[in-house]
């Protein structure tokens, strides 16, 4: 099998890694980079919960092969905090109680977050269509929509008082 040296920019910090062909983004993330927020629970593209942005657009990264997000910037559910602070959108989960196993969990808040980022006052049925990908056999959807709702009308408020 060969072996790739790439560059990749994950969570702000270049990193230098060496990769196999067949490995994924999903699993250079946790076994090279131990950045173990992101999950893998399908393996197959069914159920987002290895959900990371590259170049801002959200993707599967169980199928995404690392050699790909060479040159690229990749963000996972660690770079949403800032210096140990959660995020506004982090935080509205917590408070909705929008996390029960949390295996969705890192999944959800990419996805959410992209959201936020392109469409900063998503309706209801916006942020429902934007977690499609996201599937939670637990909390079910109803808090997490109201976390992201939440923390939008917070950035919409803090904007006004800005
Ligand atoms: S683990 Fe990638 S979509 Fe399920
Ligand atoms: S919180 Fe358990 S799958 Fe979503």
């Amino acid at each position: 099998m060969a072996i790739h040296s790439i560059t990749v920019t994950v969570n702000g910090s270049k990193e230098y890694v060496d990769v196999p062909s067949n490995m994924t983004l999903l699993r250079m993330l946790r076994e090279k980079l131990a950045l173990t927020g992101t999950k893998n629970g399908c393996a197959a593209g069914e159920c987002g919960a290895c959900t990371v942005l590259v170049d801002g657009e959200p993707v599967n990264s169980c199928m995404m092969l690392a050699v790909e997000v060479d040159g690229r910037q990749v963000t996972t559910v660690e770079g949403l905090a800032s210096e140990g602070q959660l995020s506004r959108l982090q935080e509205a989960f917590v408070e909705h109680n929008a996390v029960q196993c949390g295996f969705c969990t890192p999944g959800v808040l990419i996805s959410a977050h992209a959201l936020l980022e392109r469409n900063p006052h998503p309706t209801e049925e916006e942020t429902r269509v934007a977690l499609v990908g996201n599937l939670c056999r637990c909390t079910g959807y109803l808090r997490i929509v109201q976390a992201v709702q939440t923390a939008a009308d917070r950035a919409a408020l803090e904007k006004e008082g800005a």
